[in-house]
């Protein structure tokens, strides 16, 4: 026999020998199947689950019958080596007295992962519902904080660890996926403080940003995804995008909120008319100045995003919106006045406001600090509202002063004219901004008998356009652009996938 023929008959040997070991997989897989079906003929859901669970536990009998099975392309038994993992294992070790085990990968550096991590996320049917990346396993009722396995292996191709718990469940990861859940060290976090709001992905500016604005046809918004995600895009960036080209009909505003989610209720409506009421509820409804404002501070759930539309201009002086970056100020703020940024970071502020509006009476209060920063020191929110604001709470009399200086620091600065710029709306446009970063206001106005001036404003929260974001990002391969925890790929940690 030639070379070639002794190799192919090997090749087929294996081929033929790979095909049987497969086809009694497939063989437990179905009796397995067929008990806990039998057992539990339950729900259709309910049925799936108990089926994948079936085939998982023929798995992993084959993975400790012969690793080599799990090479085999075509086994499609819900084990998670069904692809050619991008990250290589090359060796394991286990450390039982710190509860964990190493794992070195191919370019030899290592990555701990502590015992109770690996049990905790575990992806098997019965630890995980995949089609809705939700945790079935509750590890505090289910499993013991110390728990240890009685076996640790590694799979001949590196691509797979196989771990089995003493109570016999076993837990298989591929090494793609424990290298998208490796822990950093308590060196790495150590060097990983987050105090640049840049970090945000925002980028912050002055006032020169009004011959900057993004601008947006609202029918492009509606009918080219690839325009709706860079106004999305926009308002995470930069805090702020104007819509231009809309009817001045009612229902428009929310055919927009409709097409990205759905709008916010609050106690003044879902859409509200901005125009000077007769029994004027709120300073926004006449026709006086308003400053410098972020609206609603006085929610514990803060809408997000402001839509303020134009159905009607005043044509004489006033009426102009002026809007500036509080971010981009705060930041001036914490290397001019450090001692002013630490006291409107740290301070709570109450906010209330009562009355009745087309839902009925409401009387709603909150506190936060003026400059609202995330555990890692980030700016989250500016919750500047002079109109609402009541008092500094736990600030003493002898305080007072300083809080007041603090205060005089910060809102001088919003209104330099280096900072705010005005605009002044147009019937058909539509200004959209983060009402968490950008701060508002409205010049004054004079009413006549011919004309008025009639806007209508409304709220999308953050958590409903992050969501279209994300959801347009993935289809038009932008990736996932605004994880809560993007931050933390950083470290590699919950790397954005
Ligand atoms: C508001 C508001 C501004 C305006 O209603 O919250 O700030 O231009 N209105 O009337
Ligand atoms: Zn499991
Ligand atoms: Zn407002």
């Amino acid at each position: 026999m030639s070379r070639n023929a002794t190799l192919n008959a090997r090749d087929n040997h294996t081929t033929k020998s790979r095909e049987l070991e497969f086809a009694s997989t497939i063989q437990i897989a179905k009796t397995q199947e067929r008990n806990l079906v039998q057992v539990h003929s339950v729900k259709r859901l309910e049925k799936k689950k108990i089926i994948m669970i079936g085939a998982w536990r023929a798995a992993c009998a084959s993975f400790r019958l012969s690793s080599q099975i799990l090479r085999c392309q075509h086994h499609g038994l819900g084990t998670s080596s069904h692809h050619l993992s991008k990250f290589l294992m090359s060796n394991i070790k286990e450390s039982p007295a710190k509860k964990m085990v190493s794992i070195t990968w191919k370019d030899n550096k290592t990555d701990v992962f502590p015992y109770i991590y690996l049990r905790d996320n575990c992806q098997c049917p019965e630890c995980f519902f995949k089609d809705s990346n939700q945790r079935l396993v509750d590890v505090v009722r289910d499993v013991d904080i110390n728990v240890k396995p009685t076996k640790v292996e590694l799979s001949e191709d590196k691509t797979n660890l196989s771990i089995t718990w003493p109570d016999g469940h076993v837990t298989m990861l591929d090494a793609d996926f424990l290298f998208k859940k490796r822990l950093p060290s308590e060196v790495e976090l150590k060097g990983r403080v987050y105090t640049d709001v840049t970090t945000r992905k925002v980028e912050l500016w002055g006032s020169e940003f009004k011959k900057h604005i993004p601008r947006m046809k609202f029918h492009d918004i509606l009918n080219n995804e690839a325009v709706e995600f860079e106004f999305l895009d926009s308002l995470y960036r930069y805090g702020l995008a104007l819509v231009t080209d809309m009817p001045t009909e009612e229902g428009q505003v929310e055919k927009l909120g409709d097409h990205i989610g759905y709008l916010r209720m609050t106690a003044y409506g879902k859409t509200i008319v901005v125009s000077t009421r007769l029994k004027a509820n709120s300073v926004a409804y006449t026709s006086y100045t308003l400053p410098l404002h972020s609206d609603l501070p006085y929610y514990e759930a803060k809408p997000g995003i402001q839509l303020l539309f134009c159905h009607e201009q005043i044509p004489s002086e006033g009426g102009d919106n002026s809007l500036v970056d509080s971010f981009h100020v705060a930041e001036q703020l914490k290397k001019e006045d450090p001692h002013a940024y630490e006291l409107l970071t740290t301070t709570h502020v109450l906010f209330h406001t009562a009355g009745t509006d087309i839902l009925g009476e409401y009387d709603l209060e909150g506190a936060r600090p003026l400059l609202e920063l995330d555990q890692n020191g980030r700016l989250l929110r500016c919750n500047h509202n002079e109109g609402t604001r009541q008092c500094f709470l736990g600030v003493s009399a002898e305080k007072t002063q300083e809080m007041y200086e603090a205060y005089y620091s910060l809102t001088t600065r919003l209104k330099d004219p280096n900072n705010m710029f005005l605009h002044k709306l147009s019937p058909g446009e539509m200004i959209v901004f983060d009402n968490d970063r950008v701060l508002h206001g409205r010049m004054g106005y004079t009413l006549t008998e011919e004309a008025g001036r009639c806007l209508e404003s409304a709220y999308i929260d953050w958590d409903v356009a992050r969501s279209r974001l994300n959801v347009l990002g993935k289809r038009l391969n932008k990736g996932p652009v605004a994880r809560m925890d993007s931050k933390l790929s950083v470290t590699g940690q919950w790397s954005v996938s």
